[in-house]
C-alpha cells in the first residue's frame, strides 16, 4: 500500500473512531454532525488544494511548486522531484543540442536542413556563405526558390545523389568553386553538404598546366635530337656537318638536362618540410662571389657593380640563397642588352637585411610581374629559350624565399629596367659584429671564381 492509500486510511480510520465515541458518548446525532461536518472540511480543503495544483499545472513556473502538510504536502513532494528530474533532462537535452549546433557551425563544411518539402529548415554560417542565403531570413523558404541555378535545381530533384555536384562561381565574390552533396535521411528530408573545393580545382589545374608544360618544354629539343639523329642515320653528311649536327644535339641534350635538374630542385625544396638551418651565411663573400659570376655571364658586355655593407650577416641555408640569389642576378645579366649597368646591393631597411639586383635591361610590363613565379612563365619565350632559360629560376627562387620567410619585391618599367628585392625576416636578419657599417663597393676582377657555370649556382638547391 503506499503512502497516499496509508495515510487516506489512517485519515477515515480517526474519523470513523472519533464518531464511534461521540455516538457512544452523546448519540447519533452529534455523531453524524460530526461525521458531516468533517468529510464536508475535508472536502473542502481538497478542492482547494486541487484549485492550487490545477493552477500549477496550467501554468507551470519553475520552483514554485506549493507546498502543504500531510497527504498534499506528499503530492506536492513528488510533483517537485518530477518537475527537478525533467528540467534536468531538459537542460541536457538543451546542452547537447547547443554543442551539436556549435560543432556544426565550427565545420569548414556548410550544412542546410530540408524538410520534406525542400524548405530550409536551418544552415550553418558556412552553408549561408557559399549560398548567399540568409538564415533567419530564408528559414522555411523552399531551396530552389533561393538557389535558382539550373544544375543545383536537375542534382534535387533527379534524386540522383551518388556524385556530388560541382558548382562554380559561388561564394561572396563569386570566385569559389563549391561542391554540393545531398544526403537524403528521415521521413524524405535532405542533409545538404557543401565544401569549398576552390584551391583543390586549383591545384589539379596546376598539375594539369604543370605535366602539360613539363611535356611542352621537353617535346622541342627532343624533336630537334630524333630530327638530327635520323638524318644522320640516313643520309650521308660531311664530317663538318656530322660535327655540327652533334654540336647542335649537345646543346638539346643539355637542355634537357637543365629542365630535369631544376625540377629536381624544386622537387627537393617542395618536399624538404624542414625549415632551413639557422647558421650564419657568409653573405657578404657571397655577394662577392655572384659579382664575379655576373661578369663572367656578361663577359665584358655590362658594366656591373656590387655595394656591400659590411655590417650586414644573414641566417639559412647558404646553398639555397646562393641559388636563389644566383638566379636574379643571372637574370639581370641575360635580360639586360649589351651596355646596359647592373647594380647589387646588399644593405637594411627598417632592420631587415636586403639584396636587390638593378638592372638597365628590357624591363617587365606590369600585368607580367604577378605571375614571374610561376613555373615556366617567361615573358618572352623566345628571347628565354635564346637565353637557355628552362622558365623555372624564379619558381626555384620564390620556394628558396618562402622556406627563408622572405618577400620578393620586383620594381620594373619597360625599356628602363628592373629591381629584384630580396628582404629578409628580422630573425634572419643579423648585424655582424666585425663589420664596421661602410658601403664597400666590390672591384671588378673580370673573372668568375666559382667552381661552377655562372647559371647553374641554383642547381645546389
Ligand atoms: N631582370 C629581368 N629583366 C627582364 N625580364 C626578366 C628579368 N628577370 C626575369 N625576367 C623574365 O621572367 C621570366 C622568368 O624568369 P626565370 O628566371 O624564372 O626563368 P628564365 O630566366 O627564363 O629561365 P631559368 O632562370 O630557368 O634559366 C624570364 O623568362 C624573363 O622573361
Ligand atoms: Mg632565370
Amino acid at each position: 500500500m503506499n503512502v497516499i492509500w496509508a495515510r487516506s486510511a489512517a485519515i477515515l480510520i480517526g474519523l470513523l473512531v472519533l464518531s464511534a465515541g461521540i455516538y457512544l458518548a452523546f448519540g447519533p446525532v452529534p455523531a453524524l454532525a460530526l461525521a458531516c461536518a468533517a468529510l464536508f472540511s475535508l472536502l473542502c480543503y481538497y478542492l482547494y488544494q486541487i484549485n492550487r495544483l490545477w493552477k500549477v499545472l496550467d501554468a507551470p513556473v519553475y520552483g514554485e511548486i506549493p507546498s502543504a502538510l500531510g497527504l498534499w504536502g506528499e503530492v506536492y513532494y513528488r510533483l517537485h522531484r518530477l518537475v527537478k528530474r525533467w528540467r534536468t533532462q531538459v537542460l541536457q537535452v538543451e546542452q547537447q543540442h547547443t554543442r551539436f549546433i556549435q560543432a556544426i557551425q565550427a565545420s569548414p563544411n556548410g550544412v542546410l536542413m530540408l524538410d520534406d518539402a525542400d524548405q530550409i529548415e536551418w544552415c550553418n554560417d558556412v552553408a549561408e556563405q557559399h549560398f548567399g542565403l540568409n538564415a533567419r531570413r530564408d528559414v522555411r523558404q523552399r531551396i530552389t526558390h533561393l538557389i535558382r541555378r539550373p544544375e543545383f535545381v536537375h542534382y534535387l530533384t533527379r534524386q540522383r545523389f551518388d556524385e556530388p555536384l560541382v558548382m562554380r562561381d559561388m561564394g561572396e565574390h563569386k570566385h569559389s568553386v563549391i561542391a554540393v552533396q545531398i544526403l537524403p535521411y528521415g521521413d524524405n528530408r535532405k542533409l545538404v553538404i557543401t565544401q569549398d573545393i576552390t584551391k583543390l580545382e586549383n591545384t589539379e589545374a596546376m598539375r594539369r598546366d604543370f605535366v602539360a608544360n613539363v611535356s611542352h618544354e621537353l617535346k622541342t629539343p627532343l624533336t630537334v635530337l630524333t630530327g638530327f639523329l635520323e638524318t644522320v642515320r640516313d643520309l650521308p653528311v660531311s664530317e663538318e656537318d656530322r660535327r655540327r649536327y652533334i654540336d647542335l644535339m649537345l646543346v638539346q641534350s643539355v637542355r634537357m638536362q637543365s629542365i630535369v635538374e631544376d625540377l629536381l630542385a624544386l622537387a627537393r625544396l617542395e618536399s624538404d618540410e624542414q625549415a632551413p638551418g639557422n647558421d650564419i651565411v657568409p653573405v657578404q663573400a657571397m655577394v662577392a662571389h655572384l659579382r664575379h659570376d655576373a661578369e663572367a655571364l656578361s663577359q665584358g658586355r655590362h658594366q656591373v657593380s656590387a655595394e656591400i655593407d659590411t655590417t650586414v650577416g644573414l641566417r639559412g641555408a647558404e646553398t639555397e640563397l646562393l641559388s636563389a640569389l644566383g638566379n636574379l642576378v643571372s637574370n639581370a645579366v641575360r635580360y639586360t642588352p649589351d651596355g646596359g649597368r647592373i647594380t647589387m646591393r646588399l644593405g637594411w631597411e627598417d632592420g631587415h637585411a636586403v639584396f636587390s639586383v638593378a638592372d638597365t635591361g628590357l624591363g617587365i610590363a606590369p600585368e607580367h610581374i604577378p605571375r614571374l613565379t610561376e613555373r615556366f612563365y617567361r615573358v618572352d619565350r623566345s628571347r628565354s629559350r635564346d637565353t637557355g632559360g628552362t622558365g623555372l629560376g624564379l619558381a626555384i627562387v620564390k620556394h628558396v624565399l618562402s622556406r627563408h620567410h622572405a618577400d620578393l619585391r620586383v620594381t620594373s618599367e619597360v625599356g628602363r629596367g628592373s629591381v629584384f628585392r630580396v628582404i629578409f625576416p628580422l630573425e634572419r636578419s643579423v648585424r655582424s659584429a666585425g663589420g664596421d657599417g661602410t658601403i664597400a663597393a666590390v672591384p671588378p676582377t673580370g673573372v668568375s671564381t666559382s667552381p661552377q657555370a655562372p647559371d647553374s649556382s641554383r642547381r645546389a638547391a
